[in-house]
């Protein structure tokens, strides 16, 4: 469980980049973070994996502050995905990138081998083992990415903007990641500002303005019309099918599947 309260941060230039967030996340949630470029959202995940640490307030991993545990200990329950792989990804070959983390936890040998085979088959880099990341296209560094937390097992997982360049192939491929995940019980949390996929994907969407969180419920309950100003302050426009829901009169329908399950229901 993770929770957060009255968070604070201000970085060394005196940007107040994180300005009074409490947010509280129970095991096995999906939650996107949505909200304009600069609004605090990778500020605000660097501090689950103590990456930042708080100016004031507190983030408390388990019921124990994320300040008094260690780098070491916190990697552990929280693996953050960033949101630039290159800022990551440091080895000359895919299989020592992915392999990294799990040694750093303690795996050897044949457990190891197969989390790195494992968190590779999921990302679809499985015949990329030998290869040089930096011989990989973009996208396919931001799977290597993930990858390399993915195989470290944490119970929560942070993706910061996991679906940029990547096309329709890699974004179904990180849904398919968030529902494996999902089914095994972990946390997924997830910047974004792909609202297609954060509709589509999580149960949960939390939105920031200016280092606050200013909405924070269903993606049904958040991309409600009565939001859409709110949503707007913020640069987020809500999903087509919302759009598109709305104007038949159909009320809130986020996705795809609640916009055909609305229309069937009217009977069109
Ligand atoms: N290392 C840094 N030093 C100073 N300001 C930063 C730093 N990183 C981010 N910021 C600023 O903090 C604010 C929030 O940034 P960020 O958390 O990256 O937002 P988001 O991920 O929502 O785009 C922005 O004004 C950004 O310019
Ligand atoms: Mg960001």
């Amino acid at each position: 469980m993770i929770e957060i309260h009255g968070l604070v941060h201000v970085y060394p230039d005196g940007t107040r980049a994180i300005d009074g967030v409490d947010l509280r996340v129970e095991d096995g949630e999906r939650i996107a973070i949505i909200g304009q470029n600069g609004s605090g959202k990778s500020t605000l995940v660097r501090h689950l994996n103590g990456l930042l640490r708080p100016t004031s307030g507190d983030v408390l991993i388990d019921g124990e502050s994320a300040a008094d545990q260690r780098v070491a200990a916190l990697a552990a329950k929280v693996g953050l995905v960033f949101q630039d792989p290159d800022r990551q990804i440091f080895a000359g070959r895919v299989q020592v990138e992915v392999g990294f983390g799990p040694r750093n936890l303690g795996l050897r040998g044949a457990a190891l081998d197969a989390s790195v085979a494992q968190a590779l088959a999921a990302v679809g880099l499985a015949s990329e083992a030998n290869r040089n990341p930096y011989d990989l296209g973009f996208s396919k560094r931001k799977l290597l990415a993930l990858a390399s937390i993915l195989a470290m097992g944490t119970p929560t997982v942070v993706l910061d903007e996991p679906t940029t360049g990547q096309d329709l192939r890699g974004v179904e491929r990180i849904q398919g990641v968030v529902a494996d995940l999902h089914a095994a019980g972990r946390t997924v949390i997830a910047v974004s500002h792909d609202m297609r996929f954060v509709a589509e994907t999580f149960a949960r969407v939390v939105v920031m303005e200016a280092g606050r969180v200013t909405l924070d419920g269903t993606p049904a309950e958040v991309f409600a019309a009565a939001n859409w100003e709110a949503l707007a302050r913020t640069y987020v426009e809500p999903p087509l099918a919302s759009r598109i829901g709305d104007r038949l009169g159909l009320g809130s329908t986020p996705t795809d599947g609640a916009l055909v399950g609305a229309l069937v229901a009217k009977g069109a």
